[in-house]
């Protein structure tokens, strides 16, 4: 019913006052979760799935759950694909019908990024879908990949990467990285702004598990328009699978189910409340 294309939900360039959540999710459970937490909110948001998690839910089988749970949601709601780094996957992603992807050549020089991303651009808008890339290198991993270290991006870079892929939004490295943080990140919110004056592509905050609540605020005041949260929803619904085989050792299939919902679900709107300030 609301399936729509994340750049509809971007707050316009000089708007720093709130950002749309980008949502990772692996099963139906956690897209029910998901937009529960959308409709009661009313927020929209975007559902994604990273293609280092695609060992675990198939895309051909989750992709449909995505775009059905966006379809029924009554919030606005992108389908993304998120990190993805074949063009097999990208090119899957869309003809299921997901209205962006990622693609992500931060592991590339940034002729061979801009030269990959051109191609994805290319393919993605004969289609009708939106594009987002990465310049500079968020560090972690998001999925079973190897963990590499953040490289803060430059801002001539990402004006020269904006302007060259034409990309519909823009990942910027700023210090976070995927997954727990083990030390408290210092964000370069300083060459956030200097990136968010240089260009005007909206950009895009990855690894937000673990970041504070002034953290969120600040990259929302500095023109961050997108935020990704992953590691959070696994771990919350994780955790509650957890109470409920503590409270109850004979617990069935649909209580499990039902926690992944429950988790999922806290977890989203306690984000949400945080990236739109009206909502509280
Ligand atoms: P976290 O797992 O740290 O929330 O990162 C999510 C992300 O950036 C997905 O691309």
């Amino acid at each position: 019913m609301s399936l729509v294309k994340m750049t509809n939900l971007f707050a316009k360039h000089d708007d720093t006052s709130f950002a749309v959540g980008a949502f990772n999710v692996s099963n139906m459970e956690m897209a029910w979760g998901a937009i529960q937490a959308a409709e009661e909110l009313n927020t929209p948001l975007i559902l994604q799935i990273a293609e280092g998690r695609l060992k675990y839910s198939p895309l051909d089988l989750l992709g449909e759950v995505m775009l059905a749970a966006a379809r029924k949601c009554k919030m606005p709601t992108a389908v993304h694909l998120d990190h993805g780094s074949t063009l097999e996957t990208i090119k899957l992603a869309l003809k299921l019908g997901f209205t962006s992807v990622m693609f992500d050549g931060s592991k590339y020089p940034l002729e061979e990024n801009i030269k990959r991303t051109r191609e994805v651009v290319k393919l993605a808008h004969a289609q009708g879908a939106a594009v987002e890339a990465e310049i500079g290198r968020v560090g972690g991993a998001e999925g079973d990949y190897k963990s590499v270290d953040v490289l803060v991006t430059s801002v001539d870079e990402a004006k020269r990467f904006a302007e060259e892929t034409e990309v519909d939004a823009l990942a910027v490295a700023i210090g976070t990285a995927h997954g727990n943080y083990t030390v408290q990140p210092q964000l370069r919110i300083d060459r956030l702004k200097e990136i968010f004056d240089a260009v005007q592509t909206p950009l895009v905050l990855h690894g937000g598990t673990g970041l504070t609540e002034d953290d969120f605020r600040n990259c929302i005041a500095g023109g961050i328009k997108k935020i990704n949260i992953a590691t959070a929803s696994y771990d919350n619904s994780a955790k509650k699978i957890r109470e409920v085989c503590d409270k109850n050792p004979s617990a069935k299939f649909f209580d499990f189910s039902n926690a992944i919902v429950q988790g999922t679900r806290e977890n989203v709107k306690r984000h949400m409340k945080i990236f739109n300030p009206e909502r509280r």
